[in-house]
């Protein structure tokens, strides 16, 4: 059988991690790319060698060139820069737009028909730069967000009630912004409700802490920004994809009818199988939850807006 060929570009930190976490579940063959030579070379030999020892027989290679990147499967876009303390992620726009818009192109003529998973921020502006800059189909363009946002918040309860992780399920929708709406009512442990084991003000204080967790990151790091569960993130999707699973994650995936969005990426839950998003799923929101989506949404439609201003 031949193996998925997963495509990474942008060799930072997120870009190197998510090789790590790919290699390590031997998901298939990886090539890590960036434009700064010797770099992806450098990491992607390293990683190579991690093989013995962890037992993974991923080829692993690192590379300045888009021609190694043809025929693959799997696309991870995470190339731009990262927020400095103080930063928001609106702030990347102008740079990681030029970035993002540029490594699509050169990508897309190589993997015509590869599920493109992009990562750079702002991330739902970047998803719209990606399919603007390609033109592929709407179901091969997928942002990661909501899976990375769901885990701090899934992190947190956890801490919260000094339980296992594994038995947290929760949604979150919106933006990968501050106003992103992470749904307590559709949150459960081991089947409870959320709501049933948390009063609201702690609650609450979760809430908030998930959406300022890249910002609590980036205030500790001083120098960029989270990589460990952004690229785990970006991996579980990955997997899911490369193993036609049908796995339900929130991602940021296109919806022009659904939710009334009108034709945007925005962090809905969707299915995830080798086509890439085979279907967006539609929850049914209360009043107060529809009115945080379509805030967030607004803030989505304001950035892409931004896209479409500046793109020539
Ligand atoms: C974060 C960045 C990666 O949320 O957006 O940490």
């Amino acid at each position: 059988m031949r193996r998925a060929k997963i495509t990474i570009i942008g060799a930072g930190n997120v870009g190197a991690t998510c090789a790590h976490w790919a290699a390590a579940k031997e998901l298939g063959d990886i090539v890590l790319l960036d434009i700064v030579e010797g770099m992806p070379q450098g990491k992607g030999l390293d990683l190579r060698q991690a093989g013995p020892v962890e037992r993974f027989d991923s080829n692993i290679i690192g590379t300045n060139s888009y021609s190694d990147t043809k025929d693959s499967d799997i696309v991870i876009i995470t190339s731009g820069i990262a927020r400095k303390p103080g930063m928001s992620r609106d702030d990347l726009m102008s740079t990681n737009m030029k970035i993002v818009r540029s490594v699509s192109e050169e990508a897309a003529r190589q993997s015509p028909n590869a599920v493109y998973i992009i990562v750079s921020n702002p991330l739902d502006a970047m998803v719209q730069t990606c399919w603007k800059a390609t033109g592929l189909p709407t179901k091969q363009i997928v942002g990661q967000a909501g899976v990375l946002d769901t885990a701090r918040y899934r992190a947190f309860l956890a801490m919260e009630l000094g339980c296992s992780v594994e038995d947290i399920v929760a949604v979150l929708m919106g933006g990968h912004g501050d106003d992103m709406v992470p749904l307590p009512r559709y949150t459960s442990v081991a089947g409870i409700p959320v709501t049933e084991l948390i009063p609201k003000d702690r609650l609450d204080a979760i809430v908030k802490r998930t959406r300022d967790g890249g910002a609590e990151i980036v205030g500790l790091l001083k120098t960029g920004s989270a990589y460990y569960a952004p690229a785990a993130a970006t991996v579980q999707m990955a997997e899911a994809i490369i193993k036609d699973k049908k796995r339900i994650l929130p991602c940021a995936a296109y919806c022009k009818s659904e939710y009334g969005v009108g034709g945007y990426f925005v962090g809905v839950p969707c299915v995830l199988g080798k086509d890439g998003v085979e279907k967006v799923i539609e929850l049914k929101l209360d009043a107060d939850e529809r009115k945080l989506f379509d805030a967030s949404v607004t803030h989505v439609k304001e950035l892409v807006a931004w896209v479409e201003k500046n793109w020539a």
